[in-house]
């Protein structure tokens, strides 16, 4: 599956640098559902610039939808309500095709498409609580499949991306579905028995996050910041202190220790919001996701 690294328009071998890694180009792709997670990452990759043989396709029930992701450069955007084989069609010309429709529309357009598709196509399910053994049987024998778990922040090139290869996916056509969910961030390869619990963290964290952005704005309202400010200033300090993680290398506690002098006003916060044990509260928490992810 994966392509030589063919030359460039200006001659040059492989022609794109994205990552920090020479970029080779990526082989034909469909987003068959192309909302938020589908749409993310479909406008990572055409963002990246890397160069795609054989072009893109993306589907969509409504015009609407559609209409959203026409302009994209080198993208077929179908809506089905206008051409009800869009899916089909899309699956047919495509090597890597991405399944980003809800968890309960899965299998029913995995059976659609699976008798025209490539016969080494790789399908790649977005898809919360879809098993690889789900989607298998659904596709039929020896159709190679990989399951993801992105997140949100793929919108602007900041996800992660947990895989799990399916029983008949290739070294060689995990490294191709790497290299589309690197346009939008990081990839984590794990076992497929680990996806559930990859989801509890990194697909469900910037949930977390978010929440205690909103706790650190309502205690700043609480001390008599208007709404504005009080945003400003929490929303602010979670977006600095994320830019100084990523960019100093330091691990969070000496970050924290940074801040944190001894007998000083943040010691005494940090013991309390220690008091609280926020580490077997964070356990309890991704273990309740973990139970909701397996009754479904
Ligand atoms: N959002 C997240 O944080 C997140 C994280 C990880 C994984 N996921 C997974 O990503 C998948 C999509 O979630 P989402 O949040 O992106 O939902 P979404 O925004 O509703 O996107 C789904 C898209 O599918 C389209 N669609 C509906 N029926 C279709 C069909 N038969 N064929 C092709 N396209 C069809 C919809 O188009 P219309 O709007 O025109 O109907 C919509 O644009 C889910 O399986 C979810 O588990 C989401």
């Amino acid at each position: 599956m994966v392509r030589p690294c063919e030359p460039a328009g200006d001659g040059t071998a492989g022609s794109h640098f994205y990552n920090g890694a020479m970029a080779p180009t990526l082989p034909s792709l469909a987003f068959l559902g192309a909302g938020s997670m589908g749409g993310a990452i479909l406008r990572g990759v055409v963002a990246s610039g890397v160069p795609v043989r054989g072009g893109i396709r993306a589907t969509n029930r409504t015009v609407g939808k559609a209409g959203e992701l026409a302009a994209l450069p080198g993208v077929e955007s179908i809506a089905l309500e206008a051409n009800p084989r869009g899916n089909a069609d899309a699956a047919a010309q495509a090597d890597v095709v991405f399944v980003g429709v809800k968890p309960a529309m899965v299998e029913d357009l995995l059976r659609e498409i699976a008798p025209v598709l490539r016969a080494e196509a790789v399908v790649v399910s977005l898809a919360a609580g879809v098993t690889i053994s789900r989607m298998e049987a659904a596709l039929g024998a020896g159709v190679r499949v990989v399951r993801s778990m992105p997140n949100t922040p793929a919108s602007v090139g900041k996800a992660v991306t947990g895989l799990a290869a399916g029983s008949a996916a290739t070294t060689e056509d995990i490294a191709t579905v790497r290299r589309v969910f690197e346009t939008v961030g990081a990839v984590v390869e794990v076992a497929e028995t680990q996806i559930d619990a990859l989801s509890t963290i990194s697909g469900s964290g910037p949930a977390y996050v978010f929440l205690l952005i909103e706790q650190l704005t309502a205690a700043a309202r609480e001390k008599g910041f208007g709404e504005a400010d009080a945003r400003l200033l929490a929303e602010q300090t979670f977006v600095g202190a994320a830019a100084l993680l990523e960019t100093s290398g330091e691990n969070p506690a000496e970050l924290r220790r940074q801040v944190t002098s001894p007998g000083g006003t943040t010691e005494r916060a940090i013991a309390v919001l220690q008091e609280a044990e926020l580490d077997a509260l964070f356990i309890r928490a991704t273990d309740a996701a973990l139970a909701r992810a397996r009754e479904l």
